[in-house]
């Protein structure tokens, strides 16, 4: 029926019948909170590209997250600053069962047990070169000689406790090879959030600086693994393999520009749908906000309904802790 018979605006008139009427919803059980840490204690430090996040000792990030957690804060998913020491070729820290990572998830789930822990593998914090993969002579990344490596650091991680591993390193056939390690070793719920439709985007900037890998990688590119921007159909490729050799749940990232992508996921595959909402995401909202240019609360607020909007099941964002607040005071 035409106007007048029909008009959409009845639906907005009251705060009552917009809320009844509302599509999509964000709680805290959409968000987790990706975090930084450092090895030591009682030790913090800011980020200049990322204003407001801290990286953070593992005493000071619990002292945080215990109160979030009793808010209903659900998951972090953790990314350590690998101090240039540990630093190395062939990236062997990475699966240290005493290294930075393997520690913060014993700390973390011994104190608290039901938040789930998330951990990256990827070998960038590790590499003196700051690539997400052993490299030869030529620079270039190798594929399968890496997948042995990703393979004994997420062993590490299932070790130490992780409940979800989360392969960022876009290394074709990674999933299905830890996959078959974990069942072998009998850590049959430990999840698999793939990485999957991940870009070669400029919007990771901010992260290269927080975890110190921006300045070994200099002016390489991650372009020969990491999906190019131009690129949609080829991600339903991607995300249709990783499901098929047993990711659990799969990740879109970056995400706001990205959008499309998690909509055309949503649609296609019955997995929870993740997407990361990455530093330079974070850097552009933030920064806006900190020279009075937008409200915060509302366009943080806005901007991870979008996400929900789009079909996204979970969110990583640099504002779950913050979020977590604002949902429940
Ligand atoms: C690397 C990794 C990156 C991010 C998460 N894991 C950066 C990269 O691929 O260079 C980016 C996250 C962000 O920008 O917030 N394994």
């Amino acid at each position: 029926m035409p106007f007048p018979y029909t008009r959409k605006r009845r639906l907005r008139a009251s705060q009552a019948i917009r809320n009844l009427s509302q599509e999509n919803h964000l709680t805290v059980d959409d968000l987790i909170w990706p975090v930084f840490v450092l090895d030591g204690f009682n030790r913090t430090e800011a980020i200049h590209s990322m204003p407001g996040v801290e990286r953070m000792s593992v005493d000071v990030l619990l002292d945080k997250l215990t109160p979030l957690h009793d808010k209903g804060l659900n998951a972090i998913a953790l990314f350590p600053v690998v101090e240039k020491q540990h630093k190395s070729d062939d990236a062997a820290e990475a699966w240290n069962p005493e290294g930075l990572v393997q520690r913060a998830v014993k700390t973390i789930k011994s104190a608290l047990p039901e938040l789930l822990v998330i951990t990256d593998v990827a070998l960038d914090p590790y590499t003196s070169h700051g690539q997400d993969g052993i490299i030869n002579e030529q620079g270039d990344v190798l594929n399968d000689v890496t997948i042995k490596a990703l393979v004994m650091q997420a062993k590490s991680h299932a070790k130490a406790g992780a409940d979800v591993v989360a392969p960022s390193d876009m290394m074709d056939g990674r999933v299905g090879e830890i996959r078959a390690m974990l069942e072998s070793n009998k850590h049959h719920n430990t999840a698999i959030l793939a990485y999957s439709a991940k870009y070669a985007s400029h919007f990771y900037g901010p992260f290269r600086d927080a975890v110190g890998s921006a300045a070994n990688l200099g002016k390489s590119s991650k372009a020969t693994y990491q999906m190019n921007p131009a690129n949609a159909l080829e991600a339903i490729d991607e995300i249709a393999m990783d499901i098929e050799e047993g990711a659990d749940m799969v990740m879109v990232k970056p995400g706001l520009p990205y959008l499309d992508i998690i909509a055309m996921a949503k649609a296609q595959f019955n997995v929870p749908i993740c997407a990361y909402h990455v530093s330079g995401e974070y850097a552009m909202l933030q920064s806006a906000i900190d020279n009075g240019f937008l409200a915060e609360q509302p366009t943080v607020m806005e901007t991870l309904m979008c996400f929900k909007r789009a079909g996204c099941d979970a969110i990583l964002t640099y504002y779950a802790d913050r979020v977590t607040e604002w949902l429940n005071p």
